[in-house]
This record gives structure tokens, C-alpha cells and sequence, in this order.
């Protein structure tokens, strides 16, 4: 593992297809430490997906979780935790993150997301219309909460090392 001290749990934030799943996991192995990915915390605390409790509940309700389960998770030792797009949106999930958490935002372009996004299709506010329509809006809207992150780092279209690689350098 490479040689380094986190002070408090790196937090990943920004847009969906960003890539904070997979360099988060990376960047735990390369540490050694834990990684923690909050939308799968949510799912089994829920007992169901993500989208099910869209539908069945809305998103006031998974906000509720959501902000219940990160602040549970940045009670834990340090540790490397991915967040949902939305996540860092929520004043309170913010304050939060802020103020126990060290923040990174894994900045992206459209056309990257949107290439990574066209993969799957488990996320509930992509299926309401175009992904790239709704990415757009949605970066408009998220880019200046983002841009408070303690640290940024751009995702690029290269290999999840290479970002793994800058995220390092940049801690
Ligand atoms: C969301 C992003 C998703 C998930 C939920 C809502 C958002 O996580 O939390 O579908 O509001 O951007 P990812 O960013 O991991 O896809």
C-alpha cells in the first residue's frame, strides 16, 4: 500500500458516471484501507434497491436515509467512502461531510459521463428522459455545491489508475 495517513474518511462526491465507486475502491486498496460505497449501505439497511425506493417512496425518503447512513458511516474509523450523486447536495448530508469527512470531487465532463452512465441503467433520475439532457441540468445545479469539496480532482477519459494516481498526489 502506499505510504500515507488519512486524517479523517475521504469522502467522494460529484456527478453520477464520475467514477466514485471504482477509483474509490482503488484508492482504499492502495491505501489499505476500508472502502465503503454509501448507495449499497442504503440498499441494505432498505432491504432494496436504490430504484425501488424511488418508486415506492421518493426522493425525500432516500434523502432521509441517505443523510441518516453517511452520518453513521463518518462515525466509523477512517475509511474511503463513495457517495450517490445527490448526497453532497443535502445541506445537512453537507455540514456533515464537512465537518468530519475530507471531501473530494471527481470532476467530469458531460460527454464522459454520459458514456459511462450509458452502461447501466440502474439509476432511477436517468430514466426520466434523455441522460444527457438531465446530466446537463443536473451539472448546472450541482457544479457550485461540488466546487465546496475540499479537494478536486478531474476525472478524464483515461484508465481509473490514472485518476487513482492524481487523487494520491492530491491529498
Ligand atoms: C443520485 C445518484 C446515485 C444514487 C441515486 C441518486 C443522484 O448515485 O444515489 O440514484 O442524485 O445523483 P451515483 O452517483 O453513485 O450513481
Amino acid at each position: 500500500a502506499d505510504k500515507m495517513v488519512l486524517p479523517r474518511t475521504l469522502v467522494l462526491v460529484g456527478l453520477m458516471g464520475a467514477g466514485k465507486t471504482s477509483v474509490g475502491r482503488r484508492i482504499a486498496q492502495r491505501l489499505g484501507l476500508n472502502f465503503i460505497d454509501a448507495d449499497a449501505e442504503i440498499e441494505t439497511a432498505a432491504g432494496c434497491t436504490i430504484a425501488e425506493i424511488f418508486a415506492r417512496h421518493g426522493e425525500a425518503a432516500f434523502r432521509d436515509g441517505e443523510r441518516r447512513v453517511i452520518a453513521r458511516l463518518l462515525e466509523e474509523p477512517v475509511h474511503i467512502l463513495a457517495t450517490g450523486g445527490g448526497a453532497f447536495m443535502d445541506p445537512a448530508t453537507r455540514d456533515c461531510i464537512h465537518q468530519r469527512g475530507l471531501s473530494l470531487w471527481l470532476r467530469a465532463e458531460l460527454d464522459v459521463l454520459v458514456r459511462r452512465v450509458a452502461r447501466r441503467t440502474h439509476r432511477p433520475l436517468l430514466n426520466q428522459g434523455d441522460p444527457k439532457e438531465i446530466l446537463t441540468r443536473l451539472m448546472t445545479i450541482r457544479h457550485p455545491v461540488y466546487a465546496e469539496a475540499d479537494i478536486i480532482v478531474d476525472s478524464l477519459d483515461a484508465p481509473t489508475e490514472n485518476t487513482v494516481d492524481r487523487c494520491l498526489a492530491a491529498i
